[in-house]
């Protein structure tokens, strides 16, 4: 894998679970690929998870990191071209081709501006990222999708249902998987959405559904062929997965159109589903997007999901590592 920007640059994502999963069994397995090689580790944006499971997860390859939070640490950058630099001191360009000499892996997080759907929709910054990195490029959330945090996802389900088993006896009854919009006071990127629906989409086992307010649709290049209801009950009936998420409007890009707090998750909804397993990308705000009640549950799976975030990197950072040598 030269870089990883999207379920795209996976060649079979079923192999890709089993090996993060085999990973998982076996963290320091290949500790020697790392040697001397260093990943650099970017944040546009704030970041918990992301930040500190790809830092672990290159210390189990044996690879060393460099962090920088340019918000903090950095010379205030200029991200548009042709501008008179009065009020900017770095420009991205320069910024990231010398960061990219730095390191042999660079991996980046953007956020997208919800104000120009098609600029952030055209991946502009990440495509930018790509141009002038000399080395492979990570993606740790860009403006329109997650894969690293879907990664983690999808390995979290795989590891709690059967059809991943490797034995020959294994039941391949679908099993049901729900992605429920969830109330939120800001208006948030579809990343976390959009890359879930098209991860999940790739595994033919999950029955997948995604239940938002009306004028809530994703994108359809990621939820093409998915069951989309405005009905969250009726989606939740049955649900072995509840996947809750806020994301701002597609259709009116960026904005609210929906405060009601019934859409949060409750312990009374989760009672329409097969036991779901509550699952969430976290940070979470409590009351806001779920009840106390249901995240403090033993069907959350919220934890299981931030451990898993470190093997999905370290799977991704391996195959490159791999590829590079
Ligand atoms: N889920 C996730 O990406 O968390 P952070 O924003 O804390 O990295």
């Amino acid at each position: 894998m030269k870089n990883f920007f999207s379920v795209e640059d996976v060649v079979n994502v079923y192999d890709l679970i089993k090996e993060a999963i085999h990973l998982k069994k076996n963290p320091y397995q290949y500790q020697d690929i790392g040697k001397n090689k260093t990943i650099g580790l970017v944040f546009f944006n704030p970041s918990l998870r992301t930040r500190i499971s790809c830092q672990k997860a290159a210390f189990n390859l044996g690879c060393n990191t460099w962090v920088l939070d340019i918000q903090k640490d950095s010379w205030k950058i200029e991200m548009n071209d042709g501008v008179v630099m009065k009020k900017t001191q770095e420009h991205f360009k320069e910024a990231i081709s010398v960061m990219s000499l730095y390191c042999d892996i660079l991996a980046v997080r953007t956020f997208p501006n919800l104000l120009d759907r098609d600029y952030d929709y055209n991946e502009v910054l990440f495509q930018k990222i790509l141009n002038y990195s000399q080395v492979p490029v990570v993606n740790m959330e860009s403006a329109t999708l997650h894969p690293l945090q879907s990664l983690a996802d999808v390995m979290t389900i795989a590891e709690l249902i059967p059809f991943f088993s490797t034995t020959t006896n294994c039941s391949k009854q679908k099993c049901k998987v729900v992605l429920s919009w969830a109330p939120h006071i800001n208006p948030l990127p579809h990343s976390v959405a959009n890359s879930f629906s098209q991860w999940v989409s790739q595994i033919e086992e999950i029955d997948f559904t995604i239940t938002c307010p009306e004028k809530y649709d994703l994108d359809k290049k990621f939820s093409k062929g998915v069951y989309i209801t405005y009905n969250q009950n009726e989606a939740f009936l049955n649900a072995d997965f509840i996947y809750a998420k806020n994301w701002s409007s597609y259709l009116d890009y960026g904005k609210i159109l929906c405060r009601n707090s019934n859409w949060m998750i409750t312990e009374k909804k989760m009672k329409l589903t097969n036991q779901a397993k509550f699952m969430h990308c976290l940070p979470i705000r409590r009351n806001i997007v779920v009840e106390d009640a249901v995240l403090d549950s033993e069907y959350s799976i919220v934890l299981k999901q931030a451990e898993n975030r470190i093997y999905a990197s370290q799977i991704i950072f391996l195959k490159i590592l791999q590829y590079l040598s």
